[in-house]
């Protein structure tokens, strides 16, 4: 377990950047973080790490999930709006293994075959800074 204090986007950009570098390329990652914590800065700064230009990364809440493509895939999946029986459909097991899978509201990917044995990456808003647990 890694922990870090954020205290702003660019230092979330900087820890996330650093750990996508120390990925292989087909980890699953599931990303926990109240609103507007930085869940999606995060997976910019993987995108960085991956070579992907991070000008890609959007937040994907409304088409469910975007894939980009650098040296390495990235798969970013964002679950805030979907439903648990919908999470079945989406046949995330027939990619695993191309690409980085990034999923924010983590939790609620938990049950999935897929999740298992994924890295948690967790997001607690203080004050003034956030703190970022990084457990693998
Ligand atoms: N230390 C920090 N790390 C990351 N973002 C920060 C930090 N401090 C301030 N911010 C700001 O917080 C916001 C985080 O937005 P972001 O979209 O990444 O959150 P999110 O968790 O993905 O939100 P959502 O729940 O809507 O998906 C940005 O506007 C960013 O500039
Ligand atoms: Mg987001």
């Amino acid at each position: 377990m890694h922990e870090y204090i954020s205290q702003s986007e660019e230092d979330t950009l900087n820890i996330a950047r650093q750990f996508a570098q120390s990925l292989e390329g087909d980890e699953v990652v599931l990303i926990y973080g109240p609103l507007a914590s930085g869940k999606t800065v995060f997976v910019k700064g993987m995108a960085m790490g991956l070579g992907i230009d991070e000008n890609l990364v959007s937040s994907p809440t409304f088409t469910i999930m975007n894939i980009y493509s650098g040296e390495k895939l990235l798969f970013h999946l964002d679950l805030y709006r979907a439903e648990e029986k919908e999470l079945s459909l989406l046949g995330i097991e027939d990619f695993l293994g191309m690409g980085v899978l990034a999923v924010e509201w983590g939790e609620k990917a938990e049950a999935q075959p897929w999740a298992r044995g994924s890295i948690k990456v967790k997001i607690k808003p203080g004050p003034k800074t956030r703190l970022i647990v990084i457990e693998r």
